[in-house]
């Protein structure tokens, strides 16, 4: 590394601690503010829960799959933060006895996302208020942070860049616009946005900070990681899909025969594979910073593992 870009660096940690300041919130006065969700609103926007894809259900229907996959949409957020921030604890060593910035924006980024994992269960329990009993989230952080955490280095901070770029294109693209949504749940969505602008940044640091100590063969082997942790998030996807719909067809209030179930499970795992894997995978900077440490030919291998899952 460069003398100009260890300036850079320290630049970047300090603005990500400014920003931090500048827009941190609590998490009742400035969120949730005594208010309550409403089932009769929609919480997850057309453009995330692929309400076109859900051929078969009238609208009220329509707007109970945007409530289920709202829940889901915070749940999963928990779920991903827990190892999140494991990994940021881990890195924050790395400086602990170096630059005290970058020690600082981390330890920042980790408090940040321990408050987000309790709005994420707080958003659980107003949601389960509302809604009919029996939903299910069954997936434990703590096995999954424990799996993922396996995994190397380089592939744990590519797929959190990933999603902490998706995130925020999810609010400015999608929740943002949408003026048919919960006050409230846009209100979670409004809020964590403004803290995972700062996240992307320190990923992208310690990423290529991690990336270019990297030998050729170590790299490699990581592409297979990040490879195999999208898949393992896949088989998360697929099982939540299942559950979303068995809780759809038995609240729903009427009849569904099989073959219907069938294409809504479709739907819902079209949508979660959209939320979550390809509208990541497509992000623009996402592909940039990829494409600057990783070859043509590993790209491809990642392009072609992504096709599998559609
Ligand atoms: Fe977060
Ligand atoms: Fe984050």
């Amino acid at each position: 590394m460069t003398a100009t870009e260890t300036v850079a660096d320290g630049s970047r940690y300090t603005r990500c601690i400014q920003s931090s300041k500048r827009v941190r919130w609590d998490i009742d006065e400035d969120v949730i503010r005594r208010r309550h969700f409403d089932s009769a609103q929609k919480f997850l926007p057309d453009g995330l829960s692929l309400a076109d894809a859900f051929t078969t259900l009238s609208a009220d229907e329509k707007r109970f799959v945007s409530q289920i996959q709202g829940r889901t949409y915070a749940n999963i957020f928990g779920l991903v933060e827990r190892f999140i921030n494991a990994k940021v604890l881990e890195l924050s060593h790395n400086h602990a006895l170096g630059d005290q910035e970058a020690v600082e924006a981390l330890v920042r980024f980790s408090d940040e996302e321990l408050k987000h994992q309790e709005l994420f269960r707080r958003v659980e329990t107003m949601v389960g208020d509302v809604l009919p009993e029996g939903y299910r989230f069954d997936v434990d952080p703590n096995d999954v942070a424990r799996a993922v955490l396996s995994k190397s280095t380089w592939a744990v901070l590519v797929l959190t860049l990933d999603i902490e770029l998706f995130t925020q294109l999810h609010y400015r693209q999608s929740i943002d616009p949408d003026a048919e949504l919960s006050e409230l749940f846009k209100d979670v969505f409004l809020f964590h946005w403004k803290e995972e602008c700062q996240h992307a940044l320190l990923d992208e640091l310690e990423l290529v900070r991690h990336d270019a100590a990297l030998m050729e063969a170590e790299r490699d082997r990581a592409v297979d990681d990040f490879i195999g942790l999208v898949a393992a998030v896949d088989g998360i996807l697929k099982a939540q899909a299942a559950s979303d719909t068995a809780y759809f067809v038995a609240k729903c209030g009427r009849a569904v025969a099989a073959e219907e179930a069938q294409a809504i499970e479709a739907a819902f795992l079209a949508a979660y594979r959209w939320q979550y894997i390809h509208s990541g995978a497509r992000h623009p900077y996402f592909g940039k910073v990829l494409s600057g440490l990783i070859t043509d030919s590993q790209s491809r291998r990642i392009e072609a593992a992504l096709a599998t899952m559609h």
